[in-house]
């Protein structure tokens, strides 16, 4: 009887091993919760108007795996053109894929041109056959959009002009 209870009220604890790791994590799973709480307090004093405007927020409020797009745009200042080419629409036109207009091919986008920066600008925000809204990143702003837009046209023969920057965007394009 006394062997069975002994057995019942057995310690999970059984090598000095284990001892050691429920020791350690006794100590670092506090510390953890009191760094966590330090960030908290002093992430909770800094109410700059820049850091929390709504660009800002929005910046860092995207998804996680997006996050390696933000080249340059990690003060939440709006991205350029060319940034926004390098990340996002490299991928279909600089190769051609599905029937992208390539970048520099001065033919294809001659007639895209042709059509206008409203036109095609308002076609590609929208997605047009194999075209995908926005080019798929739709966390883009419709400025940031439109210069990545700018930006291929005018290395294709274009001279389309940049956007008026909005509001929120006004410092970081200015820089
Ligand atoms: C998934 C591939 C893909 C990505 C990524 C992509 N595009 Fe495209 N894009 C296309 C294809 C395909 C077309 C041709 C659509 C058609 O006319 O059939 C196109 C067409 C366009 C056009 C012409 C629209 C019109 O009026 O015919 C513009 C402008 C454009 N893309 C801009 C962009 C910009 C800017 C980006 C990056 C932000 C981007 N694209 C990313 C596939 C892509």
């Amino acid at each position: 009887m006394s062997a069975n209870e002994s057995h019942e009220h057995e310690s999970l604890i059984k090598t000095p091993q284990q001892l050691g790791v429920v020791m350690v994590l006794s100590f670092v799973i506090p510390v953890i919760g009191i760094l966590l709480l330090v960030q908290l307090v002093i992430g909770g004093i800094n109410t700059d108007t820049v850091t929390n405007s709504a660009e800002a927020v929005a910046d860092r409020i995207k998804p996680v795996a997006q996050v390696t797009i933000a080249a340059g745009g990690a003060d939440g200042a709006a991205k350029t053109g060319e940034q926004i080419y390098q990340t996002v629409c490299t991928a279909c036109h600089s190769t051609g894929a599905a029937g992208a207009p390539k970048m520099g091919d001065t033919a294809a986008w001659g007639k895209l041109i042709a059509q206008g920066q409203k036109t095609i600008v308002a076609d590609a925000t929208k997605g047009i056959r194999a075209m995908p809204p926005k080019g798929g990143a739709t966390d883009l702003s419709d400025y940031e959009f439109e210069r990545a837009v700018v930006y291929m046209a005018n290395k294709s023969g274009g001279s389309f002009k940049e956007p008026a920057a909005p509001k929120a965007a006004d410092k970081a394009a200015k820089k």
